[in-house]
């Protein structure tokens, strides 16, 4: 059986003030129905997978713990970061557990930001990944493009096989907007879909190899890891001593051992990461003036914009392609294409403490 591991330590400051500190876009209930880290462990059902483990920040180990049992899941092991070092740490750290008992099973780390419409084209996909990453093969999803997205990473496989599953020539992880623009151009390029799948052993292989300090870090926090209740605590000051490192940059644009299994078709129309504004109220129809309005809100001759309303009633009167985003403490008014500078704000936030 495959080994989910689901990642769920991101901030999502790109959202404020919808996604804060304290509860941050990933289990914030978006639809009502569920939050995106709920859709995601859901996703796997039907699939021959063990229970998840969990990687998340210790400040939200309750907010994991409740929304596992309100969809009736018990983790594998849940393991707190005293904070954030990206996505290269939080997978050894889950390697690294699923190593302990000797065994070395296949990797599926899922980003708990994807918003998906079509999981059995998804499901479908998994075994031969499962399969390519049994052979020693570090796996990702490819997933054409509709638009240049300087947010992902874009893969150019080899000119081998064709089928199921590619080689990658070139892995090239945020690339500049007018680099991404000319790769979309240029064809022939996917999309990094940043769900993953490899052995727990290949990947700690490849990471010594490539980012021997992240390395360290998480084996010296395994090795003095306790268990805090249902959690498991890698001990702090030996995690915090590694660097910070993406899987992407850390070890997808270095190895020679990526492969990739391109999706094509409906699966991969409605795939998309929710970390911005554009793509939060992509979830959601728009009404025939193209605004998206959620919560206790009245729209009067607006065009173009998305507003949004949480603790109290919202009016907007002839506005134009604005963000307005309403929260019980804080207030954000901005152009849409400029919404994602709120991470600036709060970058500012925390420099003045
Ligand atoms: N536990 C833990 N700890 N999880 C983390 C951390 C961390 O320090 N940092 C990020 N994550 C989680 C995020 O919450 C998210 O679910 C996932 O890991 C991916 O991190 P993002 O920060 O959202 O990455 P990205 O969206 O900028 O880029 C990645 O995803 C793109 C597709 O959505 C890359 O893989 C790109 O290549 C890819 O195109
Ligand atoms: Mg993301």
């Amino acid at each position: 059986a495959l080994q989910p591991v689901i990642l769920a330590g991101g901030a999502g400051t790109r959202l404020w003030p919808l996604s804060r500190a304290d509860h941050p876009k990933l289990f914030l209930r978006l639809d009502g129905a569920q939050s995106p880290f709920q859709a995601t462990v859901r996703r796997l059902e039907g699939l021959d997978a063990a229970p998840p483990i969990v990687v998340c920040n210790a400040a939200h180990r309750f907010l994991v713990a409740e929304q596992l049992e309100a969809i009736g899941v018990t983790a594998a092991a849940v393991l707190l970061e005293p904070e954030g070092r990206n996505t290269a740490p939080a997978v050894a750290l889950a390697a690294l557990h699923a190593r302990a008992d000797g065994v070395d099973p296949v990797l599926l780390a899922l980003p708990a930001d994807h918003r998906m419409d079509h999981p059995a084209g998804f499901r479908a996909a998994v075994p031969a990944a499962g399969r390519a990453a049994a052979e020693g093969g570090l796996v990702t999803f490819g997933v054409p493009p509709t638009r240049p997205e300087p947010g992902f990473g874009y893969i150019r496989p080899g000119l081998d096989e064709g089928g199921a599953v590619r080689s990658v020539a070139e892995f090239r992880e945020k690339p500049d907007p007018a680099t991404a623009a000319a790769l979309v151009e240029a064809g022939g390029w996917y999309w990094n879909s940043g769900i993953f799948a490899f052995r727990a052993s290949a990947y700690l292989v490849e990471l010594d190899r490539h980012a021997p300090a992240v390395a360290r870090a998480c084996r010296a926090a395994m090795a003095g890891s306790r268990a805090d209740f249902g959690f498991l605590r890698p001990e702090e000051g030996a995690f915090r001593d590694g660097p910070t490192a993406s899987v992407d940059r850390a070890l997808m644009e270095r190895t020679d051992r990526a492969r990739m299994i391109p999706l094509e078709g409906p699966w991969s129309a409605g795939w998309g990461d929710i970390g911005s504004w554009e793509a939060l109220t992509g979830l959601n129809q728009p009404d025939g003036a193209d605004n998206v309005a959620t919560g206790d809100t009245r729209l009067r001759d607006c065009r173009g914009s998305r507003v949004h309303a949480e603790s109290r009633l919202v009016a907007a009167i002839g506005i134009e392609g604005l963000v307005v985003a309403e929260t019980a403490d804080a207030v954000l008014v901005a152009p849409r294409a400029r919404a994602e500078e709120a991470a600036a704000i709060v970058a500012g936030l925390r420099a003045e403490g």
